[in-house]
Formats: C-alpha cells, sequence, structure tokens
C-alpha cells in the first residue's frame, strides 16, 4: 500500500496493527503503531527512513509497485533505530551504491547494526541536498531521542520529516490528524512523549528553540510513527513546548500495590481525603501490580502530584513499585509533589524507601507520610482520610 501526501511525495510505510509492545516489552502499544517512510520523486528521488525488518519483504513489494527500485538516487536515514532501519540491508543491497545520508552517529549506529560500508553522506544541521525542484534541509537532533536522530525539511512543500519526534504509537487506516479520533490521538501523542521523549526535555527545549530561530514555513510535520499532522501541524510543536517544561494537569494519581488489601483501602481513604479538599482535582488510582506500566507514566506525566503506596515485603518494596520508582528517576520529570503510603507487619521499611526514591526521582516529597502496621482500622482510614486532605491542600497553599 501507498498514498500519496502530495502530488510527488508518497507514504510508503507499513501500519502495524497487531504492536503491543514496544522497545521489547518495555512500552506498551495499545494502539499498533505504524513506519512510516516516504518516497519524494524528482529529478533525484529520494526515500525517507524505511520499516522494522519483519515487514522489510512486504515493504520492499510494497515500494517497487510504487517506483523501480534502482531509480531512487538517495536514501535518508534520519534514525537507525531498528524500527526505521530494518529494510535498509535488503534495499542497498538492490543498489549498493546509493548514498545514504545520515548524522556521523547514524553512521555509527548504521554500521553497528548491519556491520556493512555502505555510501554514508554524512550531514550536519544546516547542509542540504538539492533534489531537483526542491532541496531537503538537514537539522541534526541529538537525543531525541537517541544520539543519532535528524529531522529534514522538504522546501517547495515545506514538509518537516521529523522521525519519531511528534510520533505517536497509533495505527489507522487515515493518515492525518484531521481524520482520526481526537482523544485517542492526544493520548497517544502524550503518552509518547512521557514514556519516550520525556527523559529528555531540555534536549526538546533547546531543539524547538532553534527550529524557530530557522524561521521555516512548516505545512506539514510527518513523523515517523502515527499520523501525519496536516491541519494546525505546528500544534505539535505547541504542544512539546509546553510538556518539556514544568508540565501537570490539576490531577492527583494514586498508584499502590497491596497483598491483603491493607494498602488498597488506604489507596482509598486517601483518595476520599483528597476529594474532601478539592472537588474539581481528577483522582486517578492504579494498582501498579495490574495497570501496564507505560499507561501509569503517562498519568504521572500529567499530574502535579502522586502518592504511591506499598506494603513491606522481604524488608522492601513489592516488585511493580520498586521499579516503577526505578523508572521515575530515569524520566526527569519536575515540578510535581509526591508522597507515600503503606501497611506493614514487622518495619515501615516500604514508605521510607518510596520517599527516598521520589526525591531521588527530583519529587517535592509532602511529609513522611502514612502508614499502617498490619491491617488498617477505622482510625487508621480517617488518618489516611486526613492525610489525603492535608496533601490536596498543599498545593492550594
Ligand atoms: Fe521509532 Fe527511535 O525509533
Amino acid at each position: 500500500m501507498s498514498l500519496k501526501i502530495k502530488d510527488t511525495i508518497e507514504w510508503v510505510g507499513k501500519i502495524d496493527w497487531e504492536l503491543r509492545k514496544f522497545h521489547g516489552e518495555e512500552l506498551s502499544t495499545a494502539h499498533g503503531s505504524s513506519y512510516n517512510s516516504f518516497l519524494i520523486k524528482d529529478e533525484n528521488n529520494i526515500l525517507i527512513d524505511t520499516v522494522w525488518s519483519p515487514y522489510a519483504g512486504e515493504f520492499l513489494k510494497n515500494l517497487a509497485k510504487t517506483i523501480d527500485i534502482r531509480s531512487i538516487n538517495g536514501i535518508i536515514a534520519c534514525h537507525a533505530e531498528p524500527d526505521h532501519s530494518g529494510a535498509l540491508p535488503y534495499l542497498i543491497s538492490m543498489m549498493p551504491d546509493v548514498p545514504v545520508y545520515c548524522t556521523a552517529n547514524g553512521q555509527k549506529s548504521l554500521y553497528g547494526y548491519y556491520h556493512q560500508n555502505w555510501n554514508f553522506n554524512i550531514v550536519k544541521t544546516g547542509m542540504r541536498v538539492n533534489i531537483g525542484s526542491r532541496e531537503l534541509l538537514f537539522i541534526e537532533a541529538p537525543m531525541l531521542h537517541w544520539p543519532d536522530t535528524m529531522m529534514c525539511f522538504l522546501t517547495g512543500d515545506n514538509i518537516l520529516f521529523s522521525n519519531d519526534i511528534f510520533g505517536q504509537h497509533y495505527a489507522s487506516n487515515f493518515l492525518f490528524n484531521d481524520l482520526v479520533p481526537q482523544e485517542e490521538l492526544s493520548y497517544e501523542a502524550l503518552k509518547y512523549y512521557a514514556n519516550i521523549i520525556s527523559p529528555f526535555n531540555k534536549k526538546v527545549i533547546g531543539k524547538l528553540a532553534e527550529l524557530d530561530t530557522l524561521n521555516l514555513v512548516i505545512d506539514m510535520i510527518c513523523p515517523a510513527h502515527g499520523v501525519i499532522w496536516r491541519d494546525k501541524p505546528t500544534s505539535i510543536i505547541e504542544k512539546y513546548k509546553k510538556w518539556a517544561g514544568d508540565y501537570s494537569e490539576n490531577q492527583i494519581t494514586i498508584i499502590y500495590d497491596t497483598m491483603y488489601n491493607s494498602t488498597r483501602r488506604m489507596a482509598e481513604a486517601i483518595a476520599e481525603g483528597i476529594k474532601l479538599a478539592d472537588q474539581k482535582v481528577f483522582i486517578k488510582l492504579f494498582n501498579s501490580s495490574r495497570e501496564d506500566k507505560s499507561n501509569i507514566i503517562t498519568e504521572i506525566f500529567q499530574s502535579k502530584g502522586i502518592i504511591i503506596g506499598a506494603p513491606t515485603i522481604n524488608n522492601g518494596l513489592t516488585g511493580s513499585i520498586y521499579a516503577l520508582l526505578e523508572e521515575l528517576k530515569l524520566l526527569n520529570l519536575s515540578n510535581k509533589k509526591g508522597g507515600a503510603f503503606g501497611s506493614y507487619g514487622w518495619s515501615p521499611t516500604s514508605i521510607i524507601l518510596i520517599n527516598e526514591k521520589l526525591k531521588e526521582a527530583n519529587f517535592e516529597v509532602i511529609g513522611e507520610g502514612i502508614k499502617s502496621q498490619w491491617s488498617p482500622d477505622e482510625t487508621k482510614l480517617d488518618e489516611c482520610k486526613n492525610y489525603g486532605f492535608e496533601f490536596a491542600n498543599y498545593f492550594n497553599s
């Protein structure tokens, strides 16, 4: 399948309807994804990125229906991660001398993956390649999200090919942002940012400022995953500016694990207390052992505060809470408040550890948290309510 996005530009990628996990088992992709590849026809025909290797055969077969593959004059490899470079070895074996445009780190990564000395043409920000009636301007974007990442801008049509940046893991038969359910799209774009891009917030801020100085008129943004931003294309840039700053919504999220429902009952009492203090705040509760980790991270990303609870087990934390707290340290979140709670039998270690790890993850920890030895009685549940009440009120002080 190929789809025209402009008279001389076709989408030649692959929609992966069945993808449910990405980056191995790390990231959930409830709506599938796509690997977007674009063919620009001009005096020099240019292919931008390819697809993940399991789909390489299908990709080449489809591409051959669109163009005589040997008439492709150049390949732009914006990013070496195999979901975009997977078909390159097969493609380049059909035309071994084809120039491959990539960053210096792109060459290292592509060689590292495929161990072949292709006809690499190293590009840097500001370099241009003339393809006939138009030019491609290269814009390096290191650490968004890999050291090798770059974008390129097509003059004339004013299209920014942004690779992973501005992407969404979102499979759709519609190719454009204005044709899909907006709530789904917004959620998937946010989830993608929270889980993949947010560790590099500072780089995002710098790169978007640099993009502004280029004064590009952008009519369309083509990321390497999900739909193309053609309706108000720069609105996703504005969202990225917001997300990369001290982003939060009016939401407090309680994430807990529980063995015998003691910590769960504490969580629900804390939620009642929050509601008593603030009728407008969104309160969400997740059992970390039952809810998908990527979804929890998305909720944390948009929360102004989180309260984490776990019982003490083996003088430590349950596995899902431990893993979540460790991951939070990697996400570079800022301007968020945190709290801790949990039940215990012999030692309240879990609460101590949660507080420590929240601080390490750059959360402002409110108080010492609340603990319950054994199962909480009504008095303890009232204390939990009070704790939630005070936690919520902290945002008003
Ligand atoms: Fe879509 Fe970083 O690969």
